[in-house]
């Protein structure tokens, strides 16, 4: 607060305290012992008001409050820049200390927890109970809401708990993937391959890699998307429609990886338009010591540990 409004401040409430003051004061009728002496001159209907003084008690709890006040100003910030000469209000009201503390309290907790996991591969870190709890814990507060509580994801969010990775399931690559978060890239072919282009390549994916049936009266080229895949797409998914991890480019051949659905209408969305699916990056937010044990329990979920187990776990405890 700059010197001019804090002077502001101060001078209004003091001057509010010293008018109060003065209106109580000098307006306070002289007590004369038991006398009504007169009225005030009002009449309302006939009835009158009378000018007695104002009750003991009232007057005593009005003076109190002023007291209180002064009190209050002294000891805690109120008076602009005054920070009161309470211990504890050097900035003013505001919870920051408070907060400082308790982040305090517990990093001296879990501190000595988290170095020790960090200091240990990732897998080591999926095969520890306690470990796995905390990482579940953190993944329902940060991942659950893309990626769904069982981690099973839905659609434009991948399943974390399945063997089909779009950039990679070993433990220190799914490390990798939270801590600097990933955005894939598919281009959109509608314009270069054209409606009937489209739909070939679609039919293509869905019957030749994907291995799913197409309707009886599909009237696809399967060879014209054949020739569009080879040209267009084995860049990134591969010659055999494998995927390329290290673009996010996912396995065309199992359809149970996909995450934007292998309908033959899903499948043309996807070309025509291309898809950004985007993993936002965790190591700002949370840290190298919190996102290791994230990963371990993410790890952990496609090793074979149900999402089930691990929640009943943490829930009866
Ligand atoms: C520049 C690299 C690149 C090229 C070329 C490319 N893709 Fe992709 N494709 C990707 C990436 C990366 C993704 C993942 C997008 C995402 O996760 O948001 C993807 C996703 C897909 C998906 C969605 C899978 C799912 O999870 O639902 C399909 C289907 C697909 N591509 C088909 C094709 C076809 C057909 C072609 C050729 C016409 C093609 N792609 C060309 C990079 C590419
Ligand atoms: C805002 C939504 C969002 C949040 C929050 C989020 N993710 Fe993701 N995540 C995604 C999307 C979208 C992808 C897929 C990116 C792509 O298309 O390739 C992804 C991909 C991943 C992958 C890679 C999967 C694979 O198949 O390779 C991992 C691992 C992952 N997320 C873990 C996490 C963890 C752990 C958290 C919590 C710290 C988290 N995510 C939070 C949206 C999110």
């Amino acid at each position: 607060m700059t010197t001019f409004w804090s002077a502001w401040i101060c001078v209004l409430t003091i001057g509010s305290l010293i008018g109060l003051t003065w209106l109580l004061v000098g307006t306070r009728k002289g007590e004369t012992k038991g006398s009504v002496d007169q009225t005030m001159g009002h009449s309302f209907d006939g009835i009158e008001e009378y000018d007695n003084p104002l009750p003991q008690w009232w007057f005593m709890l009005f003076a109190g409050t002023l007291v209180f006040a002064i009190g209050y100003l002294v000891l805690y910030p109120g008076l602009g820049n005054w920070k009161g000469i309470l211990p504890g209000y050097e900035d003013g009201w505001t919870g920051v200390h408070e907060w400082e503390k308790e982040m305090d309290k517990a990093d001296a907790r879990f501190g000595p927890i988290f170095a020790k996991f960090a200091a240990m591969p990732v897998e080591e870190v999926a095969k520890d109970p306690q470990a796995l709890k905390m990482g579940g814990r953190l993944f329902a507060s940060n991942c659950s809401v893309c990626h769904g509580s069982d981690a099973k994801g839905a659609f434009g969010f991948p399943n974390l708990a399945d063997s089909e990775w779009r950039w990679g399931g070993n433990a220190d690559t799914i490390k990798t993937t939270i801590m600097g978060g990933r955005m894939a890239a598919m281009p959109a072919w509608g314009e270069i391959l054209g409606e009937a282009g489209v739909k070939n390549v679609a039919a293509y994916v869905r019957h030749e890699l994907a291995g799913l049936p197409l309707p009886a009266d599909s009237t696809a080229d399967l060879l014209a998307g054949q020739q569009a895949f080879s040209t267009t797409c084995v860049a990134c998914h591969g010659a055999n429609g494998q995927g390329t991890e290290a673009m996010g480019a996912p396995n065309l051949t199992h359809p149970a990886g996909f995450i934007y659905g292998a309908s033959l209408a899903q499948l043309q969305q996807t070309i025509r338009h291309g898809r950004q699916g985007h993993m936002p990056a965790q190591s700002e937010l949370l840290g190298n010591d919190k996102v290791q044990l994230l990963a371990a329990y993410v790890y952990s979920l496609s090793q074979g540990v149900s999402t089930e187990r691990l929640q009943a776990e943490s829930k009866s405890e």
